[in-house]
């Protein structure tokens, strides 16, 4: 099994984010690590979880030493709207993906990361004081076995897609490269500064879709980070929510 120990990944880090690195080879959830009196782009990183968070209430599971498990604290300024940070994270989370296998991912509004139709990815930003905490589960190397089932949207990992098994310390250095990339340009100029990268990897785009009660033809991520659905004609934007989609 390879290691995202420090010795690992700090040689391999290019920007502010990751500095300072905080690991554990367990904990409760890397979401939790993290003191707001840190510097921005200060990360936890772990290799297993023994109570990983999702979005909506739900865990997130992974086998010791197979996944990138990561938390980036982070202080966006105020008149920016937190929630589009999911989008900004999962830009990055699918550049990084897209690196590592040389296939092009998809964003499924508003916080998955696709590969040939199955989610390798999931973010989730939660506010706490003046900061937000943005943490991003990569599956990588899970046998088939190892994925958690998801009835509604299926999971993958690069391997069981590609078959390769990766290397997970220069993934993550890359993740959290294009993290703070992505990141910065958000908070110059918003979603807009991103939108060619999240427009062109809309996975909902042109499928069925329905969210909290409305059903209609996903059209798109607006600017703002709302998914813009034709609903029999009308155009609902949805802020966030849960989405089941037609696959
Ligand atoms: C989702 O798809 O529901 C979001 C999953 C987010 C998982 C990551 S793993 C690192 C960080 N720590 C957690 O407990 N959750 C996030």
């Amino acid at each position: 099994m390879d290691s995202l120990a420090p010795e690992a990944v700090e040689p391999l880090l290019t920007g502010r984010f990751g500095r300072p690195y905080v690991y554990r080879e367990s904990c409760e959830s890397t979401q939790l690590l993290l003191d707001p009196s840190l510097p921005e782009g200060a990360a936890a990183v772990a290799e297993e979880q023994t109570a990983g968070r999702g979005r909506l209430g739900r865990v997130w599971e992974a086998t010791a030493g197979t996944s990138v498990l990561c938390s980036v604290l982070l202080r966006p300024p105020t008149e920016r709207r937190f929630a589009e940070l999911s989008l900004v994270a999962g830009i990055a989370a699918a550049e990084a993906v897209e690196g590592a296998t040389e296939l092009a991912a998809q964003i499924k509004w508003p916080n998955d990361v696709m590969l040939n139709r199955r989610k390798v990815a999931g973010i989730l930003a939660e506010a706490r004081e003046d900061v937000v905490v943005v943490g991003i589960g990569i599956n990588v190397n899970q046998t088939r076995i190892e994925l958690p089932p998801s009835p509604h949207t299926p999971a993958a990992s690069l391997r069981t897609i590609d078959g390769r098994v990766h290397e997970r310390a220069p993934l993550l250095a890359e993740l959290l490269a294009r993290l703070e990339r992505a990141y910065d340009g958000w908070r110059h100029g918003g979603l807009d500064e991103l939108y060619a990268g999240l427009g062109a990897r809309d996975f909902l785009r042109g499928r069925r879709v329905s969210v909290d009660g409305t059903s209609g033809t996903a059209v798109q991520i607006d600017r703002e980070g709302r998914l813009e659905i034709d609903a029999g004609g009308e155009h609902v934007l949805a802020e966030s929510g849960d989405v089941a989609y037609e696959r």
